[in-house]
């Protein structure tokens, strides 16, 4: 191993700078020569490949985003997207690449290591933190604080009018920020896409607890809840009982802001892990942490495996209310 590859894909997280940084140091340290790509695999493909030295990654370990910017590239999906993408790795000698992004970015990982050859290694980063073999993703601490933030804020002004509100927060298919925040934020009900959400029996609860002189609640949701968004969430509870509410939809605020230290600690370990993994001849994979220990699991675990929402949160969502 001479020359490694660094690229950050699919939808940003806090965290992922932090990351960068640390792959970056512990190669140079390692004697490898090291590339930032540009826009993912997108700029894989056009050739956006640049060195990188030690002083490209200072003052970044704070900063939310990432220095080398995200894309999500249709062309890299088609075989001659990779055979470009290829190309300009192999025609600078680069033999490793290290891939920051969630289970879609490790199959695009996956393919260039089957078809090419080329040494792969994934550091799983979302918000969403969804990705089996990892406890923590990289950005989902920083997503669960800022979303925290806002729902306490959004707390005084629903208890000021006695008001029901409803608040969504990102999770395309899983629940693990609605949860974490939902409980972190005490609100009455949380609506995830790993149970059934029940609006008649959501009602029911609303009333009785404006009967025992609870007059403004917090319904958290994620944007993946088989019933649909806050504002389908809304309109159907207002059609079952009467209830009005206001819907707040944090969106991609949860994605920017500067890490927390979890989130530093958490990439910092990753992306010098991820530089191990290669200097080990390790075969293409994905570096977790696990338990408090590092671990490697093959690419495909990430997308065939499916990571499980903590049981004891599941039951504390719903009783505490
Ligand atoms: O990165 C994960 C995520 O933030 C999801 O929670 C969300 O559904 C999606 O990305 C939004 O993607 P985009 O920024 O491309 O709209």
């Amino acid at each position: 191993m001479k020359a490694i590859a660094i690229l950050t894909s699919g939808g940003d997280a806090p965290g992922m700078n932090a990351g960068i940084r640390a792959t970056v140091r512990t190669a140079l340290a390692s004697g490898l020569s090291v590339y930032g790509v540009k826009r993912g695999y997108q700029g894989l493909i056009e050739d956006s490949i640049s060195p990188m030295c030690s002083k490209d990654v200072s003052n970044i370990l704070q900063r939310g985003g990432t220095i080398l910017h995200s894309a999500r590239s249709e062309e890299f999906r088609t075989e001659e997207g990779r055979i470009k993408a290829a190309a300009n790795l192999n025609k600078r000698r680069i033999d490793g690449l290290v891939v920051f992004g969630g289970d879609g970015s490790f199959r695009g990982a996956n393919d260039l290591q089957r078809e090419f050859g080329i040494r792969v290694i994934g550091v799983p980063s979302t918000i969403d933190n969804d990705i089996w073999g990892s406890d923590f993703t990289i950005g989902f601490d920083t997503a669960v604080n800022t979303a925290l933030e806002a729902i306490d804020k959004v707390r005084d002004t629903a208890a000021a009018h006695d008001r029901l509100f409803i608040v969504e927060v990102m999770g395309r298919h899983a629940g693990f920020i609605a949860l974490e925040v939902g409980i972190g934020a005490g609100a009455e009900e949380i609506l995830i896409p790993e149970t059934v959400t029940d609006i008649p029996a959501i009602c029911r609860k609303v009333k009785s607890r404006l009967e025992t002189g609870k007059t403004s609640s917090i319904l958290v949701v994620a944007e993946g809840d088989e019933e649909g968004n806050a504002y389908e969430i809304a309109q159907k509870i207002e059609a079952h009982s009467g209830l009005k509410s206001r819907v707040t939809v944090l969106g991609h605020v949860q994605r920017g802001g500067s890490p927390t230290a979890s989130d530093r600690m958490l990439a910092t370990k990753l992306g010098y892990a991820a530089v191990q993994a290669l200097l080990d001849d390790a075969a293409p994979c994905m570096v977790g942490v696990e338990d408090g220990l590092i671990s490697r699991h093959p690419l495909a675990d990430a997308w065939t495996r499916k990571k499980e929402l903590d049981k004891l949160l599941v039951k504390l969502s719903s009783g505490l209310e």
